[in-house]
């Protein structure tokens, strides 16, 4: 029997669930905020750990179908949460959860595609290698409030520090020219963020 064994997210993992999520956004740009509770989504999920002993050392998390995107037809599996822990990294683990959930996919609801987003240049890569096909891309960035933003923002009642959104790619330089991106933080500077189409066999 194998060491590593993957099986479906319980409640009671969640506390090991969030500190291995913390451990693996050490060493991604995927995210920019931390996560204290576990989140929940609005349609059925796929919630899949790699059990290696006691710990949780791998995880996926995937959608059926999201609000966030509408740029895809037909059903598909949007991956919200995907990592190994960098222990556990080239061990065939990160492929072995995507075909466990692509199995799931398949043969519970019929789907045949998963999308993914991520504007780490690692995972990009890493997506790139497993043969997912490129389907938008666009900015991630933060700006700072200019003096009238800030002023009418703050008639409201509120003391805004910065904003957080996207722009497409043609658009940048013209969002740059007139807004005041931040660029002097590693977290939070601007990054490419790729949607990706990985096609279940
Ligand atoms: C992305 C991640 C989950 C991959 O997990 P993993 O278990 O190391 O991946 P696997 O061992 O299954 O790798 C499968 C193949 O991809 C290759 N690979 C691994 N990382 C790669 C990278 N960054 N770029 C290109 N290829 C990569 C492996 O060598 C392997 O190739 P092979 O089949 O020819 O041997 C892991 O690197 C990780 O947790 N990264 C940080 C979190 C993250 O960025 N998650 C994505 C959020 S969008």
């Amino acid at each position: 029997m194998s060491e590593y064994i993957v099986r479906e997210y319980k409640k009671e993992d969640e506390l090991k669930w969030l500190d291995l999520h913390a451990t693996v956004m050490v060493d991604s740009y995927a995210w920019w905020t931390v996560l204290h509770k576990k989140p929940s989504y609005q349609n059925d999920i796929i919630d899949l750990i790699i059990e290696k002993e006691d710990d949780i050392i791998g995880f996926i998390t995937t959608e059926i179908n999201s609000d966030l995107i509408d740029m895809v037809d037909d059903d598909y599996g949007f991956v919200w949460e995907f990592g190994v822990h960098r222990d556990y990294r080239g061990f065939g683990l990160g492929k072995r959860l995507i075909n466990e959930t692509h199995q799931i996919l398949k043969n519970k609801y019929q789907i045949n595609q998963s999308i993914w987003f991520s504007q780490d240049k690692k995972a990009q890569k890493y997506y790139e290698k497993l043969g997912m096909e490129e389907i938008e891309r666009h900015w991630q960035f933060s700006i700072k409030p200019d003096k009238r933003l800030k002023r009418d923002l703050k008639d409201k009642g509120f003391n805004c520090w910065n904003l957080r959104g996207e722009c497409k790619i043609e658009d940048y330089q013209r969002v740059k020219n007139n807004l005041n991106i931040i660029e002097d933080n590693d977290t939070l500077k601007p990054r490419i963020c790729i949607g990706y189409r990985y096609l279940i066999d």
